[in-house]
């Protein structure tokens, strides 16, 4: 592997460490690295590393501008490269101008994975570099680089969530038995994936019968191994994802005991025409308990306000829909929320809405080797392109696909 590339495998490495912090904005790295050939005197801590460091909340610095931080105000920058894996932005936003920091500093060389992939800005952060007569080298790791950031991109091209399905299945492709309770289907190495993935994602979304039956608590409980072994350390604890549930009629139980089931904050998204009544209401006007009359006093109902919902405040929020919205329409208004990303985790007609409509980034199913139900819920039918066959997840076979825009 060439330098260039190790180094930005190590951005990839540091940008991860952004987790469900950052979203929607992307996950980027940055390293600072000493040319030795031009004379540059190694760093003591490490032999050419000088500094590196990643964007780590949203409105917070930037990956560049945090490493740029990290420096003494007269560090010299002569002979030395900036990797990065998305191209230093050029607008003056929440932050100023990545591009232009770097001109400030005189950094000679500047390596970049890729371009942003908003065609609005795409290209304008290299031009900047490279009129300052900075030396950039652009698609190193590319393909990676766009892999990492597919949720990013999903965002920036299709203007909705980036969306991910995702159910366990037995041997002979059922997602439930025919019992009242539950069926755990999957063994605890998916279990685990499970809940690396919710740690890396805004949201997870359940229909309104799953929320019924199942009382999913829908939060990051297991130990987040494969992370810690893709040498991701955690700098921060991690944030529960929202809750949404897809109830168009508000039939379903929403009391203190399932809004206490996680402190993600939980999004019921009904559909326009429905009656929204508060407890108290409801028993003045002697309303049968069923009909959406258990929801949380102090609900929110939510349109398009730009409130960030991801913070874990354990809160109720009614979202409105139009009738017979599509789910490309809800990807959509979700991302206008802040929510950049879902995780789409059952039942099964919930999961087959999502593949009629085509909405599918993503998708992994998880089945078990071993467990037969002979009758239950048929698993969705996958009418997308082939899947691909991971390495095994204990007993659980694991099985993938992801959409060219996120490869
Ligand atoms: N193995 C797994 O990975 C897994 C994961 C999750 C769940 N499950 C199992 O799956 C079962 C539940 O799945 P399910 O397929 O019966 O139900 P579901 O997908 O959880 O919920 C389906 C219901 O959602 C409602 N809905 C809400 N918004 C809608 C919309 N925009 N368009 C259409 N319908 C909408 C509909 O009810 P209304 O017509 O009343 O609105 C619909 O019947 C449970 O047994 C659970 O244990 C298994």
């Amino acid at each position: 592997m060439e330098l260039d590339e190790t180094y930005m495998l190590r951005c990839l490495q540091l940008a991860r460490r952004g987790m469900s912090w950052v979203s929607p904005n992307p996950w980027v790295g940055a390293v600072l690295v000493n040319d030795f050939e031009s004379g540059a005197k190694p760093y003591p801590k490490h032999e050419k590393i000088l500094a590196e460091a990643w964007h780590a909340r949203f409105g917070k610095a930037h990956a560049e501008q945090a490493l740029l931080n990290s420096l003494p105000i007269d560090f010299d920058y002569a002979g030395t490269t900036l990797y990065v894996n998305l191209e230093p932005c050029a607008h003056v936003g929440k932050t100023p101008s990545c591009a232009n920091l770097l001109i400030e500093k005189g950094i000679p060389r500047v390596v970049v994975g890729m371009l942003d992939p908003n065609p609005l800005v795409a290209g304008k952060g290299i031009d900047l570099l490279q009129s300052a007569g900075i030396r950039v080298e652009l698609g190193v790791l590319e393909k990676d680089c766009m892999f990492l950031n597919r949720r990013f991109v999903v965002n920036q091209l299709h203007k909705r969530a980036y969306t991910m399905l995702k159910w366990a299945e037995s041997a002979d492709g059922l997602m439930d038995g025919m019992n009242q309770n539950r069926k755990v289907i999957s063994g605890s190495e998916s279990h685990h994936w499970v809940h690396e993935q919710r740690a890396m994602i805004d949201a997870v979304l359940v229909g309104i019968d799953t929320w019924q039956k199942d009382k999913p608590r829908l939060n990051i409980r297991h130990g987040l191994q494969g992370v810690m072994q893709a040498n991701i350390d955690l700098p921060h604890v991690n944030k529960n994802p929202v809750r949404i549930v897809l109830d168009r009629h508000l039939r379903g139980q929403y009391d203190q005991e399932s809004l206490a089931r996680s402190d993600g904050n939980l999004l019921i998204v009904y559909e326009e025409g429905v009656a929204i009544k508060s407890p108290a209401a409801a028993s003045r006007n002697g309303i049968t308990k069923d009909v959406n009359s258990s929801l949380p006093d102090g609900i929110t109902t939510i349109t398009k306000t730009g409130k960030d919902i991801k913070s874990a405040e354990s809160q109720a929020y009614l979202l409105e829909m139009p009738k017979q919205y599509s789910m490309p329409m809800l990807m959509k208004a979700l991302l206008e929320l802040g929510i950049g990303s879902v995780m789409v985790e059952g039942g099964a007609k919930i999961l087959s809405m999502f593949i009629d409509a085509g909405c599918v980034d993503e998708v992994h199913i998880l089945r078990s080797q071993t467990l037969v139900l002979e009758k239950g819920l048929q698993s969705p039918v996958w009418t997308g392109p082939l899947l691909t066959q991971e390495s095994a997840l204990g007993n659980d076979a694991h099985w993938s696909w992801y959409s060219p825009t996120s490869k």
